[in-house]
């Protein structure tokens, strides 16, 4: 069981046991983000790839309360040249923290940086909680057929992209579910552009009927219980 609270975009913040996990802290420049980053507490920062809107204020926020980022070796020597404590996964690869094991687990998409410079290689994030709950943070990605294999590990919930145009859009995502079959879903990376503009409430509506999942369709600032 863990604390959920959604930022707008992909950011959104974990509590577990008093640690505050971010992922993906997008707030400057997020127009549907509920604070700034000079009020974010935290303690780890998961940042599943190099774009602007999910790097986002990782920099600012580390800078202040010193949290540790965890991303890929590329992202985590980038932020480190910029003074952030890191600690590097990749691909398949996972460690043990005072909260739970965090595996990076693939994902379909880009990883550039915001300068530019090369961002290696997209991924998501499984969590599994020192209290045996678990959870897919998918990042920004098209639909995989190894989602199947993350699903096998039994998930409480995942949180899942819908938005298409850059990441799956309704249709795969509702695939997605299917091959994650989490107890609940949560959709993320849609309506915060013109490009990414979607029906949630429908999407809901057909998950629901069509899996034993529970789509928890979270506004910005809402935070649930998981
Ligand atoms: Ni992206
Ligand atoms: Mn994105």
């Amino acid at each position: 069981m863990a604390e959920l609270t959604y930022y707008g975009h992909a950011a959104f913040m974990l509590e577990t046991g008093g640690v505050k996990i971010w992922i993906d802290p997008y707030l400057k420049g997020n127009p549907t983000a509920t604070i700034t980053p000079d009020k974010a507490e935290a303690d780890y920062i998961l940042v599943t790839h190099g774009h602007g809107d999910h790097v986002g204020d990782t920099v600012e926020i580390a800078e202040r309360t010193l949290a540790v980022a965890i991303s890929n070796a590329e992202i985590c020597a980038w932020l480190r040249e910029k003074g952030v404590r890191t600690h590097a996964l990749h691909i398949g690869g996972g460690h043990e923290f005072s909260f739970g094991y965090v595996k990076m687990t693939p994902a379909l998409h880009g990883s550039s940086m915001p300068d530019g410079s090369y961002g290696g290689s997209p991924g998501g994030f499984f969590l599994s909680l020192t209290d045996g709950s678990q959870y897919y943070f998918a990042g920004d990605t098209g639909l995989f057929g190894d989602m199947r294999l993350i699903g096998d590990e039994g998930l409480d919930a995942a949180v899942i992209p819908i938005g298409d145009n850059y990441t799956m859009g309704p249709k795969d995502a509702l695939r997605a579910v299917q091959f994650l079959r989490p107890n609940i879903v949560i959709p993320m990376h849609y309506d915060t552009f013109d490009m990414i503009q979607q029906d949630v409430q429908a999407w809901k509506a057909r998950v629901e009927q069509e899996t034993d999942a529970q789509v928890l369709v979270m506004q910005p600032g809402d935070s649930a219980s998981i």
